[in-house]
């Protein structure tokens, strides 16, 4: 059969290898991170109640996602993003990697141009990769995009005739620099797309773990409901990559669309209910306790780096999350420092696959600190560090 597979799919990936001692790559919490116990207590609960409508897909209700669930999200936004958000306007996925697919395959085509940030996310430029559709890459500073140069960026494809799709942004703990968009910036970016009459896709993976600073109100909510914005989020960060659970938000027009062609026959519901009798009492509680270890384990990874290489090395001091974003002097080619990496038993994201110029990236890397403990931190921060002085030698 693998003769008779199309010849322009991506190179298939190797067997599965174990994960490395040293692994920095990936967006992974850590085993003792996970609320084990309440979400069992409430797995159970749940499926104890509602375990007859399994029976039927969507447990025979909206294939919208489970309503408590959905309720909760809206509640979440409302309480801890200042986002007034009804139910109707929720699409519950499985992982906000499927909001991804989806608001792509709805608004984008072979041929067309979005507006990324510099340095994004390295899965949705794969994803616009594979689709045929073309980027540009709009300036970064500590507080996320540079509206002027968003102004430049947006006025110079009007010149060419381009209309961008969209611009795609992650604005609070900007993944991977950690920046927050602060408020007044927010608000101009929403002017400048809106002179030039482009959507705004707002991928909030991270937001719920801001731990410096206020976190704003989302981009969404300050539109004020002229429906220019789609939203995306997560519980992959907040509690559990595997749960495979995130959520759309836009308005019902565009929901139904999307559910067109969310041919998957609902997201998982187990998850769903486990999910939604746990976090009504919980994930304010789980979040707080969370950010504390990210934060102890942020702070090690920073010190550890300051500690095993050189003074020209820049990390970043992100406000939340789980990843520091390292900047090499120039003549650095982070990709090179892979398989010596490998060799050491460490694994790291090199700069150019979360840049939208890979050139750009060349000299920057990607490390998360989300998986290791303390420990494993320093010690293979350590040995990145001689990897890295080896290779400068
Ligand atoms: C910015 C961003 N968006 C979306 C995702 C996808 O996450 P998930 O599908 O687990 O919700 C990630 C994962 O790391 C991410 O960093």
């Amino acid at each position: 059969m693998a003769a008779a597979l199309r010849d322009d799919l991506p190179e298939a990936g190797g067997p599965w290898a174990p994960t490395p001692p040293y692994s920095f790559v990936g967006g992974h919490n850590d085993g003792d991170s996970i609320p084990v116990a309440g979400l069992a207590e409430a797995a159970i609960s749940a499926l104890r109640r509602e375990g007859p409508a399994l029976a039927s897909y969507n447990l025979g209700g909206s294939p919208q996602g489970y309503e408590p669930l959905r309720r909760f999200v809206c509640d979440k936004l409302g309480a801890r993003a200042s986002t007034p958000v009804d139910p109707d306007e929720v699409l519950i996925t499985s992982g906000s990697l499927q909001a991804l697919d989806l608001v792509n395959e709805a608004f984008l085509r072979p041929g067309d141009t979005v507006i990324v940030e510099q340095a994004t996310y390295g899965g949705a430029l794969t994803r616009l990769d594979r689709l045929g559709v073309s980027w540009v890459g709009v300036e970064l500073d500590d507080d996320g995009i540079v509206p002027d140069d968003l102004d430049r960026v947006l006025t110079g494809l009007a010149a060419d005739g381009v209309r961008p799709r969209f611009l795609y942004t992650i604005p609070t703990v900007q993944n991977p620099t950690g920046s927050v968009l602060p408020l007044e910036r927010r608000r101009r970016i929403l002017d400048l797309v809106r002179a030039h009459g482009v959507p705004v896709f707002e991928d909030d993976c991270y937001a719920d773990l801001v731990w410096r600073g206020q976190r704003p109100p989302t981009l969404r909510s300050l539109d004020d409901g002229r429906g220019q914005v789609v939203y995306c989020g997560s519980f992959s960060k907040s509690i559990a990559p595997s749960l495979r659970v995130g959520y759309l938000v836009a308005d019902p027009p565009v929901i139904r669309q999307l559910l067109a062609i969310k041919t998957d026959a609902g997201t998982g519901a187990l998850e769903q209910l486990a999910l939604a009798d746990y976090a009504p009492t919980s994930f304010e509680h789980h979040v707080d306790q969370l950010m504390g270890s990210l934060q102890v384990k942020c702070a090690a990874m920073r010190a550890a780096v300051a500690a095993h290489f050189p003074d020209d090395v820049h990390v970043t001091d992100p406000a939340g999350g789980i990843y520091v974003w390292l900047t090499f002097p120039e003549g650095v080619d982070t990709s090179a420092l892979v398989e010596p990496a490998a060799e050491a038993g460490i694994e790291f994201n090199p700069g150019a696959g979360w840049s939208a110029d890979p050139q750009w990236g060349r000299r920057r890397l990607r490390l998360c600190f989300g998986h290791p403990d303390v420990a494993t931190i320093e010690a293979g921060v350590a040995r990145l560090g001689e990897v890295y002085r080896a290779s400068i030698a």
